[in-house]
């Protein structure tokens, strides 16, 4: 017989995890497979992901559709090198998010996660200006506890989550703006959007306003600063401020793309579009990294010219891969045929039920609600991200069999579209067993 491996052993002595402190975190968990909203780990227990796996994982795990179209594109063109080829996964998948899109963004550029999605549109910005000799618009405006991902120019923009400390002095000039976090029956909203809103006509009417080349923001939610949910009007507001700046609208949505808010993007939800919007997570359904910065002709055209130097010279081994492509495409098909808005519609509903339930413990604040995404502030412990205590919850959750990782004191359900409704109930049992312990506790 041959002998299983190690793998827990293999782990512990060869790899680096990502945002885990070694020193105090335990042996990584095992998981040998999934399928729709479960995972199964190696020492036999099934944990119900309520998380989505790092928010990417949309109509379930292994879903047999994506698999297959994988498997069959694997066989015909794994890869090709982007610049100067093509191939119809990448075609294909170009016009039809364009279409799913606000009809002004039309050009798609392939790069491969959630942060090179964001440098990307960054540096697009920054060189639109500069193409069109308008070197004064330097700056990037950014909204304070954004987060945008962890290469240099996404943690500038999302230094203000208290993420990058180390990095404080590497990182580029960003002025953050307030976000006006509301929830659930929160009557103070129009005064917290107005107060934001007189802020940011400040910035723009100084001096410095002149010289901003883009405004990034996650819409709608704020994603790793703890589910902080704005209403759609300050969207607007902010928008229509912002293009009479002739301020570049740089809409993050990788974590709020493909239904996550309800609709399949929250540009429609909030019925506003950016100039530039960035998309990675659920663009594969989860299967496989790839992102994509999507920008409007206005854009595109000035960088086209007689010589390379107006182009844009950025690209990945990997931008556009085939295989991720066909994933994203399978997914889109996915959207189509499987009434996967209408389950996201149902589990709102649901979310918004029991949170109602949830929102009846002392310990319990802020509950929140948007599409697939229910959260709330836990009283009784460490605000920051990584604390042990955040530690010690998710912990709890797990000996119960879910995949729940609270951001500091933020609790927060996102599962993938496809998760049974009893399992969701049960979920919420579980969740408000947990929290009530602590609340006596
Ligand atoms: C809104 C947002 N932007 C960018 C990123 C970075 O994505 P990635 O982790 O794929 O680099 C994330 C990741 O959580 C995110 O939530």
């Amino acid at each position: 017989m041959v002998e299983r491996e190690d793998i827990p052993a293999l782990d512990v002595r060869y790899v680096w995890h990502p945002f885990t402190q070694a020193g105090t975190a335990g042996p990584a968990l095992e998981i040998v497979s999934g399928k729709g909203a479960w995972l199964h780990a190696a020492d036999g227990r099934n944990i119900l992901d309520l998380i989505s796996s790092w928010w990417v994982t949309l109509h379930g795990h292994a879903h047999p559709a994506i698999a297959g179209a994988v498997a069959e594109q694997a066989k015909r063109l794994e890869h090709v090198m982007f610049a100067g080829f093509t191939h119809a996964p990448a075609a294909r998948l170009a016009s039809r998010l364009a279409k799913l899109l606000p009809p002004e963004l039309t050009r798609v550029f392939y790069s491969d996660n959630g942060s090179t999605a964001v440098e990307v549109a960054l540096k697009i910005a920054w060189q639109y200006w500069h193409n069109k000799g308008e070197t004064k618009r330097k700056r990037f405006l950014a909204f304070s506890k954004g987060y945008h991902g962890d290469t240099l120019g996404a943690m500038s923009v999302g230094s203000s989550t208290g993420f990058y400390t180390p990095f404080d002095d590497l990182v580029l000039p960003v002025t953050f703006l307030p976000f006006p976090a509301t929830w659930e029956g929160d009557n103070g909203a129009p005064e917290k959007e107005e107060e934001a809103l007189a802020k940011i006509d400040t910035v723009l009417a100084n001096e410095s306003g002149g010289e901003v080349a883009a405004v990034i923001i996650e819409p709608l939610v704020q994603g790793a600063g703890g589910m902080r949910m704005c209403r759609p009007e300050f969207l607007r507001s902010l928008c229509g401020r912002l293009r009479e700046a002739e301020v570049l609208i740089i809409f993050d949505e990788v974590m709020t793309g493909f239904g996550r808010t309800g609709s399949m993007f929250a540009c429609d939800r909030a019925e506003v579009a950016p100039d530039i919007i960035c998309l990675a997570k659920g663009l594969t359904g989860g299967f496989l990294p790839l992102a994509v910065t999507i920008c409007s002709e206005k854009i595109h055209n000035a960088f086209l010219g007689g010589d390379f130097g107006s182009a844009f010279a950025h690209g990945h081994s990997f931008t556009a891969n085939p295989l991720g492509c066909t994933a994203a495409l399978a997914s889109l098909d996915l959207f189509e045929n499987d009434s996967t808005l209408e389950r996201v519609a149902a589990m709102e509903d649901l979310h918004r039920r029991r949170m109602r339930d949830l929102s009846r413990l002392s310990n319990v604040h802020n509950t929140r609600v948007m599409g697939s995404i229910a959260a709330f502030d836990l009283e009784g412990g460490s605000k920051e991200y990584g604390s042990s205590w955040a530690q010690h919850l998710h912990e709890a959750f797990l000996s119960r069999g879910l995949l729940v990782r609270p951001l500091g004191n933020v609790v927060y359900l996102m599962p993938p579209y496809c998760i049974g409704e009893d399992d969701l109930h049960h979920a919420y049992d579980e969740i408000f067993e947990v929290v009530s312990h602590l609340q006596a506790g």
